[in-house]
């Protein structure tokens, strides 16, 4: 059976590339796709295929929903995620997440609103493998050494902060690892701020964002113990092709379950 996809951020970074491999795919149909400026244009000439899908770029989610689809796939910006998911729901359609910023709290609103319309929402910080083998890894090494933290690093551009990969491994993270040793942060003095923001429940996480030029997104994890380090550490290269595989393995399986599920590995069997 055909997987009919609506993919919001077309022209974007990712979306180009989401574009592309939909069309290559046999079981997948790309039928609407979304990004203003682009709107009204074919999405295969908007997204640089240098070919025509007949499919008409449309300027909003709402615009795009007319026609019937399987899945919404998201890969905007932080300020429209969140009702571009719950718009989706709203019209008992399955999500993917890609896009980054989203908290705790918006989660747990997309969750409710993907039971209440018995659809499937999967949304991970990031849709690569090896970022996803990187989580894993550090998720069970946070279980042994009790002092953990986490560097992330992007591009000068990035709008959010920290980076959706980092904010997911903490929040995960927070639920699994064990009393640090560090000195509590209210003890500090100095520029607390420095210590990075605490993410996770119930024991955060320190998170330290870096933003400059030449980077696109790495993510570090510092595990420290006495008299040993372990370092595990994920680096996103130029391209967005990492993403593409996992995203629509994703758009594969988001139709069999109800509710929200983060993380790749959670489909990936
Ligand atoms: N989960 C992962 O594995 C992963 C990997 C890479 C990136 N990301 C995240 O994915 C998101 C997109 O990244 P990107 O680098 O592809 O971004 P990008 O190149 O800036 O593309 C954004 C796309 O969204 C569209 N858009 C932006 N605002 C919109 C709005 N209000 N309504 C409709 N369309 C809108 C843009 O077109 P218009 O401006 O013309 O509307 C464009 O097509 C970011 O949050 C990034 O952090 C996640």
């Amino acid at each position: 059976m055909t997987i009919r996809i609506i993919l919001a951020g077309a022209t974007g970074w990712v979306g180009r590339a989401l574009v592309a491999a939909i069309a290559e795919a046999g079981d997948l149909a790309l039928v609407g796709a979304v990004a203003r400026n682009a709107a009204g244009q074919d999405a295969g000439e908007a997204a640089g295929l240098g070919q025509r899908l007949g499919v008409t770029v449309s300027a909003t989610l709402n615009d795009a929903l007319e026609t019937p689809c399987d899945v919404v796939i998201d890969y905007t910006k932080p300020d429209i995620v969140k009702h571009h998911a719950l718009t989706a729901l709203a019209h008992r359609r399955h999500v993917v997440i890609g896009t980054s910023g989203l908290s705790a709290d918006d989660y747990a609103r997309i969750h409710t609103a993907a039971e209440a319309q018995g659809c499937g929402v999967l949304a991970a910080g990031n849709f690569s493998i090896t970022a996803t083998l990187m989580r894993r890894f550090a998720l069970i090494a946070a279980q042994y050494v009790p002092d953990v933290e986490i560097i992330d690093y992007a591009s000068a551009k990035k709008a959010d902060t920290p980076s959706g990969t980092a904010r997911e491994l903490a929040e995960l993270m927070g639920e699994v690892r064990r009393p640090g040793t560090a000195r509590a942060v209210e003890e500090l003095s100095g520029v607390r701020e420095t210590r990075g923001g605490a993410i996770g429940a119930p024991i955060p996480v320190q998170v330290h964002s870096v933003r400059m030029p030449s980077f696109t997104l790495s993510c570090e994890v510092i595990l420290g113990a006495d008299n040993e380090r372990l370092t595990i550490r994920h680096d996103a290269g130029a391209s967005a092709a990492p993403y593409v595989a996992g995203t629509l393995l994703a758009a594969r399986r988001v139709g069999s379950f109800v509710g929200l599920k983060r993380g790749l590995d959670a489909v990936m069997g």
